[in-house]
């Protein structure tokens, strides 16, 4: 079914026998505890390549001090699991390409010469996109896509996709990557795949196991705030203001709904930033340009 690499020589050379053979590869970068939204990106990867590639690696250097990345959730055998039920579908279904190899790399083989200390913000070679790496998420995380740019940079290098897969979740991410493929004629065409979501709206994630009971309830509100404003666009509304108002009027509501709770039952949180922008700067628009269109995101703390 598929071969696991934790080193680059070998993957570099099976990556070589597909070149000479003709066959695309399409690579899917996550950093594991795989839910639907990695799936579904692997299965487009699969529809649309002779190949897939799927990295695992949880990337020291996009958590900042204060982040998870001792309690990043690691399930790595429910994840070959995952991605082996995944290749049986793919067979069934006649899908043209499957998943045919995993890379999965310590730190010492993706940060060769970096020493632990200086993983956060010291020395070492960083792949750095400003400004749209520095506002909304780059805002509240500082090294997030410096990290990010970075280790995709280094997958990119080491296993020469044809085509690269994002979720559109992490919609900023996407935007970085796009710049970043540009700027340093990479050649890999980015792909973007819909966000998967629970039944009640909540984008899939990782981190979700974090929330616990109550604030996986309320966590819901901020999918329900985007919706509205989606609406007001296919309403017809095209100003920033118009667009924006009832999402925004949503939010502080329940902000306010919850800060009233007693302490037992509540599930406070604070509305980051709910954001129109230009789809390639990430800049805020006064006005969404019908042509272009604009991207629609946002972030509550909880
Ligand atoms: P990770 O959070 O594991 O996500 C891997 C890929 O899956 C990303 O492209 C992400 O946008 C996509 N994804 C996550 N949740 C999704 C959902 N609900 N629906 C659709 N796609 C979803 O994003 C990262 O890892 C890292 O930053 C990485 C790119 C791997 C670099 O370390």
């Amino acid at each position: 079914p598929f071969k696991i690499f934790r080193d680059v020589a070998p993957l570099r050379s099976y990556r070589h026998a597909q070149l000479l053979a003709n066959r695309t590869v399409g690579l899917v970068p996550t950093m594991g505890a795989l839910h639907d939204g990695h799936l579904s990106l692997a299965r487009q990867a699969a529809y649309e390549n002779d190949e897939v590639v799927v990295s695992i690696y949880v990337n020291p250097t996009q958590f900042g001090v204060n982040e998870d990345l001792d309690a990043y959730p690691r399930t790595w055998d429910t994840d070959i699991g995952m991605l082996k039920a995944l290749n049986a579908e793919l067979r069934k279904d006649g899908a043209r390409g499957q998943i045919k190899a995993i890379f999965a790399p310590t730190t010492k083989v993706m940060y060769p010469t970096l020493p632990p200390s200086s993983e956060i913000a010291g020395d070492g070679s960083f792949v750095v996109i400003t400004p749209i790496g520095n506002i909304l998420e780059g805002a509240s995380r500082p090294v997030f896509f410096r990290g990010v740019a970075t280790v995709c940079m280094k997958l990119f290098n080491v296993i020469r996709p044809d085509t690269a897969y994002f979720g559109q979740k992490d919609v900023q991410q996407t935007v970085v990557i796009k710049r970043m493929v540009k700027d340093f004629h990479l050649g890999v065409d980015i792909r973007i795949g819909p966000t998967r979501r629970e039944q009640d709206g909540l984008a899939m994630s990782s981190r979700n196991v974090y929330l616990g009971t109550r604030r996986r309830a309320v966590a819901p509100i901020l999918s329900q705030a985007l919706r509205k404003a989606e609406e007001q666009y296919a309403q017809g509304k095209k100003l920033r203001a118009d667009v924006l108002w009832h999402a925004n009027e949503s939010m502080d509501r329940k902000a306010g709904e919850q800060d009233e709770l007693p302490p037992a039952q509540r599930a406070r949180f604070f509305v980051d930033y709910i954001s129109l922008a230009d789809p390639e700067t990430m800049e805020e628009v006064d006005e969404v340009d019908e042509a272009k269109g604009a991207i629609l995101s946002g972030a509550i703390k909880m």
